[in-house]
């Protein structure tokens, strides 16, 4: 947890990445769960994601999704998109630019699947029916085979927004380096 008003961008970028590092084990960091927004080429759409791991070296981030929803088509189409991120406890806002990706195959995939079907997450990514489909009643229906895919978001651009009663502050921290911004 940042407490005292950091002063120096450096260390700003510094604690943004630790604190999103900190953000998928702990379920009450409001950083945790975000908006991600993506198009499909002719509307803007939004939907909240849970953040699942954090990989500073690759400045990718990791969220779990049904490979048939249509988000993951969107994102095949369009892989822009913005990941809007809040904690009420640090009043630091995030607006990510990332570059989204879908994995369906391959280790990192099997090896997180493998651990996510022993619990009752696993549901999520085990319906007979793709995310979206009309339904007569909201009955849960189980299938056997698993459409579980990694949503990778690699940072371009880390826009933060800090709310405070002296007053608010903003900074972009991309590949131009780190820079104050009117908020
Ligand atoms: C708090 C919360 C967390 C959610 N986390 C995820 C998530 O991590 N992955 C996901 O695919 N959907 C998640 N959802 C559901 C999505 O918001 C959305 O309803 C669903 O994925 C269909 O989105 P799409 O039609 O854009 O593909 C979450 C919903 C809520 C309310």
């Amino acid at each position: 947890m940042v407490t005292d008003r950091l002063e120096d961008l450096h260390e700003i970028e510094s604690a943004v990445w630790r604190e999103l590092e900190a953000a998928p084990a702990r379920r009450e960091h409001g950083w945790r769960v975000g908006v991600l927004a993506t198009t499909d080429g002719t509307m803007g759409d939004a939907r909240s994601v849970v953040l699942r791991d954090v990989d500073t070296g690759a400045r990718t981030l990791i969220v779990y999704a049904d490979s048939r929803s249509p988000k993951a088509a969107q994102i095949q189409a369009f892989p822009q998109g913005t990941l809007v991120l809040w904690s009420a406890e640090l009043s630091w806002q995030l607006r990510l630019r990332v570059m989204l990706g879908l994995e369906t195959t391959g280790l990192a995939v099997s090896s997180r699947w493998a651990r996510l079907k022993m619990t009752p997450g696993a549901q999520d990514y085990l319906s007979p029916l793709p995310p979206g489909t009309p339904v007569a009643r909201p009955a849960p229906e189980r299938g056997s085979r698993e459409h579980f895919a990694l949503l990778t978001a690699r940072i371009a651009a880390i826009d933060w927004l800090e709310l405070h009663a002296d007053g608010h502050r903003r900074a972009m921290f991309d590949e131009r380096g780190p820079q104050w911004l009117a908020p």
